[in-house]
């Protein structure tokens, strides 16, 4: 069966803190000094209030569900415009995050997601879609954004102080 790709709904709301972990459990796995795993009830609180008392424009909260089970979601967090003082030219951007559970990859799901969030937010006027991927990413996340039509339009080193 095809998996459909829907909105979000409150009762996913434990497969989306689901997914939130699976991804936060690869990217730890990438590097521990970046990332983190976040507190369950943090994560929960987010999806029910986003999903329960939507904001007039807090992007886009897609999920794809397999055979009754949900086993993906795109997010699309609009970011703010900037302020009037800035050079950056004031188009209508969004960040996207997406992550696929481990046993459903591979098949397809991310790239129907991602088509699917693009296709809602260019309807809704946005013109911007960006996203940083690390280039150690080893479950295709780069290889999927080509493939869906996204380029990388810059490749930039990421510097820190060691640890104080
Ligand atoms: C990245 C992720 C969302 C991809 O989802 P997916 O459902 O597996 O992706 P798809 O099956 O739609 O694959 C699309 C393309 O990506 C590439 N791809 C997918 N998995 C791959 C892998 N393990 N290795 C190399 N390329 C891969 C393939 O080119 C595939 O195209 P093809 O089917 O024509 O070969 C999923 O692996 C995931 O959740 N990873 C952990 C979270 C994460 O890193 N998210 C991205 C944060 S920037």
């Amino acid at each position: 069966m095809t998996p459909s790709i829907r909105p979000a709904r409150l009762d996913d709301v434990p497969a989306l803190v689901r997914l939130r972990m699976a991804n936060a459990e690869r990217h730890a796995m990438l590097n521990r000094s970046h990332y983190r795993f976040p507190e369950v009830t943090a994560v929960q609180r987010y999806f029910t209030d986003r999903i329960s008392r939507p904001a007039e424009d807090d992007g886009l909260l897609l999920v794809a569900e397999d055979a009754g089970t949900v086993a993906g979601m795109s997010e699309l967090v609009p970011l703010s415009a900037p302020p009037d003082h800035q050079i950056l030219l004031p188009v209508r951007r969004a960040e996207i995050h997406t992550v696929v559970l481990e046993a459903y990859r591979g098949k397809g799901i991310g790239s129907m997601l991602l088509k699917t969030a693009f296709a809602a937010f260019h309807s809704r006027g946005y013109r911007k879609v960006t996203l940083g991927v690390d280039s150690e990413n080893s479950t295709g996340a780069v290889r999927l954004y080509e493939q869906v039509g996204m380029t990388a339009v810059n490749d930039w080193p990421l510097l820190e102080f060691p640890p104080l």
